[in-house]
């Protein structure tokens, strides 16, 4: 296995259009997808595109966000983190279920150390070739169908910058404390006077952990 690298937006391979895998059970398949798999835990990403590694294939992986276990400290623990299964998606389809949005942080390994809000479908079906040659068909919500979608948009040449409506939701992860804090005090800190905005509040920092979960999601 071996740690490749990763490439960069602005990089001329991340625009382009994969072509399809023509062979899913190659060995040489099977060694990219080894090595994308080192490359995403040692870039601690949750899904990982070929054409982020160079490769112009459509194929992608990714950690299956499945619920984890409470630990009893608001969340699960690293392990269970880690141990999430990994799902890989070969010339994968996608169609939206239904024409509800939503949006939500998202990050990627293509643009470090940066985060922005992304509108995507809230339910989707898709199937793909697997590498062991069968066929894998799924519906999802929420976050496993943001990361599929997400994953996927990296084979048509999309980064999720292209996919925002409000850039000024782009920004570097060190400073989006802000964005949880003016979320926190509602708009201007005013105590208990607007009922709304404080759920809206609660809203904004429900979407602040959900992006937690989707850290540098690929
Ligand atoms: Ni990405």
């Amino acid at each position: 296995m071996a740690i490749l690298k990763i490439a960069r937006m602005g990089h001329p391979i991340l625009r382009g259009v994969a072509g399809e895998v023509p062979d899913p059970t190659a060995l040489e398949i099977a060694k990219l997808i080894d090595d994308m798999y080192e490359t995403m835990v040692d870039a601690e990403g949750q899904g990982l595109a070929a054409p982020q590694v160079h490769v112009p294939l459509r194929l992608v992986i990714f950690r299956m966000p499945l619920p984890l276990p409470d630990d009893g400290d608001g969340g699960g623990d690293e392990d269970a983190r880690r141990r999430r299964p990994l799902r890989v998606l070969i010339n994968p389809v996608i169609e939206p279920v239904g024409g509800e949005m939503e949006t939500g942080w998202e990050g990627c390994l293509s643009l470090p150390d940066l985060r922005g809000k992304v509108p995507r479908y809230s339910n989707i079906r898709y199937s793909a070739l697997t590498p062991e040659g069968g066929t894998i068909e799924a519906e999802a919500e929420g976050m496993h169908a943001r990361v599929v979608q997400h994953e996927c948009d990296h084979l048509d040449g999309f980064l999720y910058p292209q996919r925002m409506e409000d850039l000024s939701t782009l920004m570097f992860e060190s400073e989006s404390k802000y964005s949880r804090a003016a979320a926190e005090d509602g708009d201007g800190g005013e105590e208990d006077e607007y009922d709304e905005d404080e759920d809206e509040a609660v809203g904004e920092d429900e979407a602040y952990d959900e992006e937690a979960e989707l850290d540098r999601a690929s």
